[in-house]
């Protein structure tokens, strides 16, 4: 285990990106909660949620201020820890997890209302913006957070190879994905990701499609 200075570019953060993390709170009886949740670098030492309100997450941030962010790549973290409770020996006493590979813990320093326009859900109110910073990082395994942006790629090349092989209509429907692909690859994707997308984007183009 390594415990070192912070520094979010050494698990391959770069700023203003969004990552997949499972973040790790204290529920009101003391018990520990785990929830996948996209974190943004903000740079330095800054992080932000934005989670929507009704989460055990979300409250417990609010209550305790203090919350652990959880680095993996493991699917059954992701998907237990969302579809389920993560059973209580998963985590440290810490509340961060056992089998995650790095973990930094923050404290919330700010919580805000608000909508973000190029989100699905745009209902005004409903989720609050969290500006944390980081207290302390702990590294058990080399890591890179997980990012979103390189599997639309991969997706979006593949349908690429399929284009010419299926009829229109099936055309239309990996152009509506492609589109969806590039929305969020632009939001939350690394900058090698939005370059491949552009590039994708402009072979459609050339061969004759609207986007
Ligand atoms: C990869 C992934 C990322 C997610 N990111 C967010 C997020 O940034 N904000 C949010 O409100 N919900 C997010 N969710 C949904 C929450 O994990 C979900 O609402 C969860 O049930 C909250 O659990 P809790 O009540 O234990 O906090 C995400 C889900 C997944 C699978």
């Amino acid at each position: 285990m390594i415990k070192m200075k912070i520094n979010l570019a050494s698990i391959g953060m770069e700023k203003g990106r969004q990552y997949e993390t499972i973040i790790t709170t204290r529920n009101p009886d003391g018990s520990k909660n785990a929830a996948p949740i996209g974190v943004i670098y903000a740079g330095d030492d800054k992080i932000i949620t934005r989670i929507f309100k009704g989460s055990h997450t979300l409250d417990n941030m609010i209550r305790e201020k203090e919350f652990v962010v959880n680095i993996t790549h493991n699917p059954e973290l992701f998907t237990v820890s969302l579809l389920g409770n993560l059973p209580q020996d998963y985590f440290n006493d810490d509340y961060s997890l056992k089998c995650g590979d790095a973990y930094f813990k923050c404290k919330a320093t700010s919580f805000t209302e608000a909508v973000k326009q190029s989100d699905p859900i745009k209902k005004k109110g409903e989720a609050i913006v969290t500006k944390s910073e980081v207290i302390d990082m702990v590294i058990d395994k080399p890591v890179k957070a997980m990012n979103r942006g390189f599997g639309y790629v991969i997706e979006s090349l593949a349908n690429l190879t399929r284009f010419d092989l299926v009829d229109d209509a099936q055309k239309e429907k990996y152009i509506t994905r492609f589109k969806e692909s590039n929305r969020v690859v632009l939001k939350v994707g690394r900058k090698e990701d939005i370059k491949a997308m552009q590039e994708i984007k402009k072979e459609l183009i050339k061969r004759g499609y609207d986007l």
